[in-house]
């Protein structure tokens, strides 16, 4: 087996200097650490992680569960974390609780086991005593774009009552009054934030909450097409949609086409989460943009923190609130094309 002191000899260093390379330790001068690593992979060597694990105490590895990873807006949280650990010779176990609270709570078990550094967790929203766990191991767990209600956590989330009472508000702006909404479930913090923006701009605007054009379903295409139908069947159908995420949004537009009615002509559509390619949707989906990839690098910078013990844990819990914008495109029918 290939020693670090074969390496130091066949480099022409002493062997602290190749421990300090192999363990991030201390300044050493980039090109010489170039030409011993290069040794290193002549010589087909790579580091025990767990020995060195069991020495230092520390994995060098965190563990990430995100609710959908089908989701692109998971999947540019998770670059924004990716990018900041392997900057600081992080890796990362990346889980898929597929919106399930069980899965959740498996994952979070597994993670625990495999003693990772640290955890970054867009909650299902539920698992309050797998949570609760973790606070009293003092295992540092950053939430990322969901909150859990009375937990000790740090939190980088955005402002989702604000970006949906902007929304709503445009909305009214461009004459709508009769505005229906498709949520996600209301576990999730998410949505039930949205639901209060989107109540609040109704009273700034002094129209009633009408309960019959709230429908609270999930994020997903399904929930979006099926709420949108029944919403079309009763007596007086709202003329515009605010629909709780993207996949809502897809699921909204398939119904309305079906029953042959025009966005925003007939129904105006307004969505949560924006992706370049909703410029494509025809007509294109005006949306409220979150920033995705800062939530994750954010929450990866504050995790780093945690571990290395520069907040201690006992201190109040940071909250990080980042700001959404309302990208306007044709589907909110304010630009003139609307009945
Ligand atoms: O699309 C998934 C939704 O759930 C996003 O709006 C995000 O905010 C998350 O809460």
């Amino acid at each position: 087996m290939v020693t670090l002191k074969d390496i130091a000899l066949k480099a022409g260093v002493s062997k602290s200097t190749v421990s300090r390379i192999f363990n991030n330790k201390g300044n050493v001068n980039p090109i010489l650490k170039r030409k011993v690593k290069k040794v290193a992979k002549e010589l087909g060597y790579y580091p025990n992680i767990l020995a060195a694990s069991l020495k230092r105490k520390r994995t060098y590895t965190i563990g990430v569960i995100i609710s959908n990873i089908l989701n692109p807006f998971f999947t540019s949280v998770v670059r924004g974390i990716e990018d900041i650990a392997i900057k600081n010779n992080f890796n990362i176990i990346l889980c898929n609780a597929d919106e399930d609270p069980k899965k959740e709570g498996i994952y979070i078990d597994v993670l625990r086991s495999k003693k990772v550094d640290g955890m970054i967790i867009a909650t299902t929203g539920e698992n309050k005593d797998h949570f609760s766990a973790l606070e009293r191991e003092g295992i540092p767990v950053v939430l990322v774009d969901r909150k859990v209600e009375g937990s000790n956590f740090d939190t980088i989330i955005t402002n989702n009552k604000k970006g949906a009472f902007d929304a709503i508000s445009h909305f009214i702006e461009t004459g709508y009054r009769r505005i229906g909404f498709i949520t996600g479930p209301l576990n999730i913090t998410t949505s039930f934030e949205r639901l209060e923006g989107y109540k609040l701009a109704l009273r700034k605007y002094e129209i009633p909450f009408d309960e019959s054009i709230v429908k609270i379903g999930e994020f997903k295409e399904d929930s979006g097409y099926k709420n949108m139908k029944e919403l079309l069947k009763i007596k007086n159908p709202p003329n515009a949609i605010f629909a709780g995420n993207y996949l809502i949004a897809l699921g909204v537009y398939e119904a309305i086409k079906e029953c042959g009615l025009k966005i925003p002509e007939d129904i105006a559509v307004i969505t949560f989460d924006d992706f370049p390619w909703f410029k494509h949707l025809s007509p294109p989906l005006t949306a409220v943009s979150q920033p995705t990839y800062k939530l994750g690098a954010y929450s990866m910078r504050r995790l780093i923190k945690l571990i290395e013990g520069k907040k201690p844990y006992s201190e109040k819990r940071k909250r990080v609130i980042l700001k959404n914008s309302l990208i306007i495109r044709e589907s909110c029918g304010c630009k003139g094309n609307k009945s």
